[in-house]
């Protein structure tokens, strides 16, 4: 049973440490969320699940991190100055401002019928008029007004990978095809953020451009990246039925793609439209690697791009031919994976009193603590010094933690809700055989294992 809604995910998040409203000692920040200790585990283990899928256990996928702030002239060529925009209209009578879509009701043509102000219910709108979201800064000790100081937050780490594409194809002796990856902040001047985690300004991606030839088939490899995205979604815990693929069509599609398949989330299960996008799979064809290119020429003859002084085209060895690779891009984001990981990890059991538990059963390599150790008597000096033992033994291996503060049973209660494979209980007995009691979160099952097969039993129990 997966969260009933977002709310329950947003107090047990807070309640238990994994996310909390940012700047609340001012008064909060709209839409700005802080990662706390268990948070913080929880995306690091998600992030290096997807790492290790793509750069470790693949052969053809490079990692890197490029910076955040790049050339203005970047999201120039990139079309993001021009294009990145979101529309939006004003109400005339209360001057409340909203995103075009929101509020507005697309009819099967694609054009837009006016729905009342959800404000004053008035029916008096402004033209829609484009916003750019680039969030923009200031670079260096300039005057306000000095153009030349402006620079933009990345929206996409995409575009790091795409300038560095002849650098790693070098450096690394690449041939196609290959991809490389890049995970980290991106930032978004977004008009209506909100859902929890879901739509903020700053946030995490987990991106990967395929390069690929020109006569590759870019369809099937978008199918392709959409079957690998669906297993590995499976791998960390989300329930198949719960996704589900939207083929976007041409007029929503971003202005580089020629196709994009989006894998959508139930995040919305009390609602009767439930999903929402987690990721986006991209046939970017070669529109980014010609854009920043200084040799590529449009129809007329003319560069395309006067202001750069590399040219990204590859030379294919086999066919003495030399062109711009063809991109298939995999975007996914750290942030709604983690909330859509949460979602499906929720769940309810009763016990033997008849109270109602929560249960996280997270998968045991993105649980942000793979053990408890938990002394059964706290005023029991010889117990608490063998289960702090046990704890520094087993730390070095995996993440385990020592938590005394109340009962067994408030203990457990504990650990199950932030999703705490397994306990390891130290108690009287433990003084006179050196065996402690191994109990599951998910059974709530026990059982009896000497210290010195500790650490490989719980090895084992987490991988397997
Ligand atoms: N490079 C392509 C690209 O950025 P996108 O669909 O705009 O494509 C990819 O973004 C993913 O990044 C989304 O599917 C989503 O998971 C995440 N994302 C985008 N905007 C977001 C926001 N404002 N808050 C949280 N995550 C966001």
């Amino acid at each position: 049973m997966p969260a009933p809604n977002i709310d329950t995910i947003v107090s047990l998040a807070k309640r238990r440490g994994f996310v909390f409203p940012s700047s609340e000692v001012y008064g909060g920040l709209g839409s700005a969320w802080d990662y706390g200790p268990l948070g913080v585990e929880l995306c690091n283990n998600v992030k290096q699940s997807w790492w290790r899928w793509l750069v470790y256990e693949r052969d053809d996928i490079e990692g890197i991190d490029s910076s955040i702030i790049l050339n203005r002239l970047v999201w120039k060529y990139s079309g993001h100055e021009a294009t990145f925009n979101d529309w939006l209209v004003d109400c005339r009578k209360c001057k409340s401002r909203f995103r075009q879509d929101k509020v507005f009701e697309k009819a099967a043509d694609g054009s837009f019928q006016t729905k009342a102000c959800p404000s004053c219910g008035a029916h008096d709108w402004t033209d829609a008029r484009p916003f750019n979201t680039m969030l923009q800064t200031k670079l260096g000790a300039v005057a306000d007004d000095d153009p030349s100081a402006l620079a933009y937050l990345r929206p996409e780490t995409a575009q790091g990978i795409f300038i560095n594409f002849l650098n790693v194809q070098t450096a690394m002796r690449r041939k196609l095809p290959f991809g490389i990856a890049q995970v980290g902040k991106s930032f978004r001047n977004e008009v209506t953020p909100g859902n929890f985690i879901l739509r903020t300004r700053e946030f995490e991606q987990m991106e990967m451009e395929y390069f690929v030839a020109p006569d590759a088939e870019h369809s099937k490899l978008v199918d392709y990246w959409v079957e690998q995205y669906l297993d590995w979604f499976q791998s960390i815990g989300l329930i198949r039925d719960n996704l589900y693929l939207y083929e976007v069509p041409e007029d929503e599609r971003a202005h580089y793609s020629k196709r994009t398949v989006d894998i959508m989330y139930r995040y919305f299960p009390e609602r009767e439209k439930p999903w929402e996008e987690l990721m986006g799979i991209a046939w970017r064809t070669d529109f980014d690697l010609s854009a920043h290119s200084k040799n590529k020429l449009d129809a007329e003859g003319k560069r395309i791009n006067p202001d750069s002084t590399e040219d990204l085209s590859y030379f294919d060895e086999p066919t003495k031919t030399r062109f711009y690779p063809h991109v298939i891009e995999p975007a996914a984001g750290v942030n709604r994976t983690v909330l859509a990981v949460l979602m499906d990890a929720y769940s309810e059991k009763t016990n033997d009193k008849g109270e109602t538990r929560v249960i996280l059963k997270l998968s045991p390599h993105l649980a942000p603590i793979k053990a408890a150790i938990l002394p059964l008597a706290k005023n029991k000096p010889e117990i608490v010094g063998m289960a702090k033992a046990i704890k520094r033994s087993l730390q070095p291996t995996l993440r385990a933690v020592y938590d005394d503060t109340g009962g067994i049973g408030k203990l457990y209660a504990r650990q199950d809700e932030i999703g705490t494979p397994l306990c390891v209980t130290v108690d009287h007995q433990s003084l006179e055989d050196e065996a402690v009691t191994v109990r599951d979160r998910d059974t709530w099952e026990q059982e009896r294992v000497k210290v010195s097969e500790l650490a490989e039993h719980l090895q084992r129990r987490l991988q397997g």
